[in-house]
């Protein structure tokens, strides 16, 4: 068996994506991984020289955190904090995961055989993304499955129904008449939800094409803004480099479609409504998506912002939910379909709204990735 060598200990712990400091008992940082210089935005040498409580505020949950894995000589997680960095002027909503360490780690890192412990950093955004990725795909197969039960067990027998109507209807009374009428529209009707839940199976591969991202936004504003947009002002923010995406063109529209009809309904009754669309192109966010080996870069950034009331945290979790609607008349299909097209297109969705309004970000994978 291959025997790990020491001096590997460094690279292993810069491979981690997430932000980890070793701090000893008297607060001291005795080391931070590479991860830590982007989230604490200072270089590792400079961060190991400093004290616990000179980078977080006097008041930060974290000390108390820290004093209670000292003094106790337990693991302690907490979820959700708000973590201040005072110098950045920066809140950042994190997990921590604080774990002692043993006294060989003391005598290694610290010389002086004084305690330590590690420190690690989940930014929530990252945790929120995974967790609406993951929920999103369930969500999606759920009705993927539920569809093709309902395409068998109700669409056939209601063609019937519908047919019997029909023939009832061409020699019934003119009372009678408006009832058959009824059936036939309600079961028309039932059709039309079923077709429409029919595009979540996963029957067809969707043809993939290279695509201008900013053309498909345009043509959608264009449709909103001569339909259920009027009220609207649409502020675009593209970035003009932003190279071409490998993907399905009605797909892709149907995304922006639901996602800004959406924005459009909240901002029914809100002063000066506003949609602010944006591109960007940011190396770095790598994500290892189900059913895939590799990790897969996602640079293209798609938001969609409107100054609404956003979506409130009890609501968060089921809005990619079939069903769930809170409109009148809304069947709560929009945000189930966006997700399950996100994930044809190996992208991931996450939404970081608040109070101020809804924000729903989308990122894509690099050209040429999607089929690897
Ligand atoms: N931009 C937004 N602002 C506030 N709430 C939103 C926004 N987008 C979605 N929601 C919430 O998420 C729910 C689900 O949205 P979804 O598009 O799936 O369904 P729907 O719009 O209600 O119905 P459908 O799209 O099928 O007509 C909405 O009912 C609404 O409560
Ligand atoms: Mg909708």
């Amino acid at each position: 068996m291959a025997i790990l060598n020491e001096n590997l200990f460094p690279a292993i712990l810069n491979s981690i994506n997430h932000p980890l400091l070793i701090v000893a008992e008297n607060g001291l940082v005795v080391y931070a991984n590479a991860a830590s210089e982007g989230f604490f935005e200072m270089s590792a040498p400079i961060l190991r020289r400093q004290k616990i409580d000179d980078i977080v505020n006097f008041d930060s949950p974290l000390l108390a955190l820290i004093e209670q894995v000292f003094q106790k000589n337990i693991a302690v997680n907490e979820y959700e904090i708000q973590f201040e960095i005072p110098r950045l002027q920066k809140a950042k909503i994190v997990d921590i995961q604080a774990n002692p360490m043993d006294e060989t780690g003391g005598e290694m890192m610290a010389g002086s055989g004084q305690k330590l412990i590690s420190l690690m950093f989940t930014e929530r955004n990252m945790a929120n993304m995974i967790e609406s990725h993951i929920l999103s795909r369930n969500a999606t197969k759920s009705i993927a499955n539920m569809a093709d039960i309902l395409a068998h067990e109700i669409k056939n027998p209601l063609s019937g129904i519908r047919g019997a109507a029909q023939l009832l209807g061409a020699t019934a009374s003119s009372d009678d008449k408006s009832l058959t009428q009824l059936i036939c529209d309600e079961t028309d009707r039932i059709c039309n939800l079923i077709d429409q839940m029919e595009q979540f199976s996963y029957g067809k591969i969707p043809e993939f094409e290279d695509i201008n991202l900013h053309l498909l936004i345009d043509h959608v504003k264009k449709l909103a803004e001569n339909g259920f947009g009027k009220r609207v002002t649409f502020i675009e923010i593209y970035d003009p480099s932003l190279p071409l995406i490998s993907g399905n063109k009605d797909q892709l529209i149907q995304i922006l479609l639901n996602l800004i009809k959406n924005a459009c309904e909240a901002l029914e009754n809100v002063p000066n409504p506003t949609i602010t669309i944006t591109t960007a192109y940011k190396v770095g966010l790598k994500m290892k998506l189900p059913n895939r080996d590799k990790l897969l870069s996602l640079p293209f950034q798609l938001t969609i912002e409107d100054n609404g009331q956003g979506i409130n945290s009890e609501a968060l979790p089921h809005i990619y939910d079939a069903f769930i609607s809170n409109k009148i008349g809304g069947k709560g299909l929009g945000l189930a379909l966006v997700a399950k097209l996100v994930t044809d297109h190996s992208a991931v969705i996450d939404y970081i709204g608040d109070k101020s309004g809804a924000k729903f970000r989308i990122l894509f994978p690099l050209l040429g990735q999607q089929k690897d």
